[in-house]
């Protein structure tokens, strides 16, 4: 080839640049975690941003897009974890260049570009591409064929090669529901030197024939029973690999080959003392260096659930290679400097995020560190045990006890030839789960059905501006979730109005309550939430009368508790911007709960937020409270905010169009709730706790307004009690305090040194009891109270007091007995310590031992003791002779 090659950030500038031409928006990359949408686990392509716009439950400005999306292929319907390693192409994190048409262009435009961009803006040669086309869709073929003047002996036709009607390579579906249609592949033959047989050859999966771009062609919405509805207009999705087009454009034969895996292979290969840069575990580990920066970038933390887990497994999937490498301590968090070098530019959000991401990765290598080895340990016993497959119990006893999740468990297995029972690991865990299972309350609320999602308008909100509305009942279901054409007295149901001033739960505010009424009609809600992402279900029971779809309601909102809730929302807005500004902008929100009692916030944080920062937040708060700024709402595109400095919380979908609200220049947050209308309103905020709830995740809770008077009251409360108590007012409280410690401080040395007194007195007389045996002065006493410490300075000054000596000392209390022997003088020698010890203790149901001239130990306190103390002096003759 003769082009010169092109860096990766070369090829994703050429590539919007293109399509800018072309009349298309330059969109930035939506984060990995999709926005609202329960049925996917990631961004597994770059349509999935676009979703909504395809199915027409959205609208955008434009009606061409084109952008570099992140994506990440691991869980969910495209998983390529367990391939990362094994071929030369596979990866859990890639970057996708896609263009889109909206219901505009279709066919012929996209078919048209592809090839401009690849054969003219990038010359590659012509002859050694293919391309492949669902195979009925002739009108494709045509345009390949006669438009763009590919021979048929490149055009390849593939059918439902999947076991199913459009179960196709080339019918393509974003996950089991959802926007999907037809289409057409191009593919690079990298040449007859690399094994591999062109597409719908029975060698199709070797690396000579390499699919680079795929343009979709969506037409339907499939349904979870798996019909096809059409889409309101045809619309184009593409997608290109860039890994996989940087391989040709820069004359490698491999993704692993091209600059950015160039350079993180180097780092690895350095941190593992590898020298050989082929071996696949350094691929692993630069695989996935990029996809867990970018997850923890887009806010997933590990975790034993959902995306969290995926996170974990991948990060554990690392680690172990590093492990087989021989890398002992953690290494994986280093290699993020150099990812951020690499794509920083392209991704800011990556440089922004690096501290976070290193103390996350950091964080979970030394937690894995803890069981990893003995882990591999068990592995080997049990890979020597078997002979071909790992039976469920153990791969369920490497998960739960070392930590190994069962795909790592079969990663390893697969190195040594052998497979995973995993029907029996599913058995063992379902087992564990039935028993954890507890008896929690399913409180989830069924959805709408979707023929009424189709049928009605979203519900109008008037609850920014005022409290009460009338409003039209467009649906009402019961508790359960049955539609029904009306409710009566008693019934639980939730109702559905055109508009409402009820605001419904999200973003962690709570629904509101208050009451839906007519005359003769009372339905009373007790809470509000939100269907399909538009409908306000007002959750709650009717109390008087009767209500029907098509009825007038005039529905009025508690206003007090919706009072109470806006001062928290707002101020939490304040905590979040001052969080950020103290300890960093690794701050991110990762959970949060506005009530009308109190606000909790979660954020990522590595470590207790200090007293000194939380009075520090507080006072920063307060300060902003106090400036009495108004709160401003503004409407406005997604973009335009961000440029705006709006804060966009990972995980929430906004649409186009977002709603900032913004309090003077401290915080400008995209939110769709309900606010103070200045800070001023907040009048005090007060934190009431802060704790860890999960690794790297800080929760604090506090209180504003009424709440926030309430505590404080409270508090000065309890300082009145205790100043009572110590007889003063509240301002001499600490003196006082301070005074009472001094004497009982005091007391204490006194207290010491009477029993020091009461003691030596009382070893003063333990002497005289002492008997003469041959010449040496035998002791056996019980002293009642006394602890080790003292018996031990007994001994020490009854050996003073009577030279040659044996002495068993035992203090008693509560039931217990410690023993301490002493041997001193011409016995030495003859008596051993630690033996008289154990023998007493071992009479007494204890043990003990030490030197020969002292020892230690305990036992019970009773007959027993009585008995081997009483025989001591026998024992001590024996020896003696
Ligand atoms: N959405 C299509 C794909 O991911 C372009 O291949």
């Amino acid at each position: 080839m003769t082009t010169p090659t092109l860096s990766s950030s070369q090829i994703r500038r050429d590539f919007q640049e293109f399509f800018l031409g072309k009349g298309h928006t330059i969109v930035p990359s939506a984060p990995l975690v999709p926005g609202n949408d329960p049925t996917l686990l990631f961004t597994n392509s770059g349509m999935v941003q676009f979703k909504d716009v395809f199915l027409g439950a959205e609208k955008r400005s434009y009606v061409r897009a084109a952008d570099v999306q992140r994506c990440l292929r691991a869980g969910g319907k495209h998983n390529d974890l367990d391939s990362v390693g094994y071929t030369a192409r596979h990866h859990t994190f890639f970057e996708m260049l896609g263009n889109w048409s909206f219901g505009d262009y279709f066919k012929k435009d996209a078919i048209a570009w592809a090839w401009e961009l690849l054969t003219e803006v990038w010359k590659l040669p012509k002859e050694r591409l293919l391309v492949t086309v669902y195979h009925t869709d002739d009108e494709a073929y045509e345009l390949w064929n006669k438009m763009v003047g590919i021979p048929a002996e490149r055009i390849v036709r593939i059918g439902d090669n999947k076991g199913a009607p459009y179960a196709s390579d080339n019918f393509w579906q974003m996950a089991d529901t959802g926007p999907c249609g037809p289409c057409t592949e191009i593919f690079y033959d990298h040449g007859d030197h690399i094994a591999g047989g062109p597409p719908g050859s029975p060698d199709e999966d070797g690396d000579r024939f390499i699919e680079i771009w795929n343009l979709v062609f969506m037409q339907f919405d499939r349904q979870p029973d798996g019909t096809l509805i059409p889409l309101p207009a045809p619309c184009v999705d593409t997608g290109m690999g860039m890994e996989r087009l940087a391989a040709i454009l820069q004359n490698v034969h491999t993704n692993y080959e091209i600059d950015i895996f160039q350079a993180l292979i180097a780092e690895a290969s350095r941190f593992t003392g590898t020298a050989d840069l082929q071996n696949k575990s350094l691929r692993v580990i630069a695989d996935h260096i990029r996809a867990c920066s970018f997850l923890v970038v887009d806010g997933v933390l590990p975790s034993n659930e959902g995306r969290g887990y995926v996170l974990r497994r991948i990060i554990r999937r690392a680690l172990r290679h590093g492990w087989m490498l021989g890398v002992r301590q953690p290494f994986f968090y280093k290699m993020v400097a150099t990812l951020v070098d690499l794509m920083g530019e392209a991704y800011p959000e990556l440089s922004a995020a690096q501290q976070l991401v290193e103390k996350a990765l950091k964080a979970e290598e030394e937690r894995f560190a803890e069981t990893l080895d003995s882990g591999m340990r068990i592995f080997d016993e049990i890979a020597t045990r078997v002979s071909a497959v790992i039976p469920g119990a153990d791969a369920f006893r490497l998960y739960d006890t070392y930590g190994f999740p069962v795909d790592l468990t079969a990663d390893i297995a697969r190195e040594r030839g052998l497979s995973v029972d995993m029907e029996g690991f599913d058995a063992a865990m379902a087992q564990q789960r039935e028993t954890a299972r507890a008896a929690g309350k399913f409180t989830s609320t069924a959805g709408l059905p979707a023929d009424l999602v189709a049928r009605l308008k979203p519900t109008e909100f008037m609850g920014y501006q005022s409290l009460d509305a009338g409003g039209l009942v467009i649906a009402a279901l019961m508790k359960e979730g049955r539609p029904v054409e009306a409710v009566d007295a008693g019934d639980e149901a939730v109702v559905i109005l055109d508009r409402t001033p009820f605001y419904a739960e999200s973003g962690g505010q709570v629904g509101d309550t208050g009451v839906l009424a007519e005359q003769g009609v009372k339905f009373e809600v007790a809470d509000t939430v939100k269907f399909a992402g538009q409908f306000h279900g007002h959750v709650g029971k009717v109390a008087i009368g009767g209500l029907r779809v098509g009825d007038h309601l005039v529905a009025s909102v508690d206003a007090p508790r919706r009072a109470a809730v806006i001062l928290n929302h707002s101020a939490t807005h304040l905590l979040h911007a001052a969080l950020r500004e103290l300890l960093g902008t690794h701050v991110q929100q990762k959970g949060s709960l506005v009530a009308p009692d109190k606000l909790r916030f979660d954020f990522s944080h590595f470590q207790p937020v200090t007293a000194e920062e939380l009075a520090e937040v507080e006072r920063r708060v307060n300060a902003e409270i106090r400036a009495n700024h108004s709160a401003e709402v503004h409407n406005m595109g997604m973009q335009e905010a961000l440029d705006f400095g709006a804060m966009a919380l990972f995980g929430e979908k906004y649409g186009e169009n977002v709603r900032v609200l913004k309090m003077g220049g401290y915080s400008t947050e995209l939110c769709g709730g309900t606010h103070v209308g200045r800070t001023g309103d907040i009048g005090l905020f007060k934190i009431v706790s802060e704790a860890g709830v999960s690794s790297g995740v800080r929760r604090i809770e506090a209180v504003t307004g009424q709440g926030a008077l309430d505590l404080v009251s409270a508090e000065e409360q309890r300082l009145h009690d205790v100043a009572a108590l110590l007889g003063g007012n509240a301002s001499e409280v600490v003196e006082k305090i301070r005074q009472l410690m001094e004497r009982q401080k005091k007391l204490e040395r006194e207290l010491e040194g009477l029993k020091a007194k009461a003691a030596s007195g009382a070893t003063a007389d333990l002497a005289g009891m002492a008997s003469d045996i041959g010449g040496v002065r035998v002791l056996a006493a019980r002293l009642e109270g006394f602890d080790a410490k003292a018996l031990r300075e007994a001994i020490d000054r009854l050996k003073q007091q009577l030279g040659d000596a044996v002495i068993v000392l035992a203090g008693t209390a509560g039931g217990k007995a410690s023993l301490v022997a002493g041997v001193n003088g011409s016995a030495t020698g003859k008596v051993k310590a630690g033996e008289l010890l154990a023998h007493i203790a071992s009479q007494t149901g204890g043990k003990g031992g030490g030197r020969p001239d002292l020892a230690q130990g305990g036992g019970e306190d009773g007959p027993a003791l009585a008995t081997a103390l009483e025989g001591v002096n026998e024992w001590v003759r024996v020896r003696l002779q």
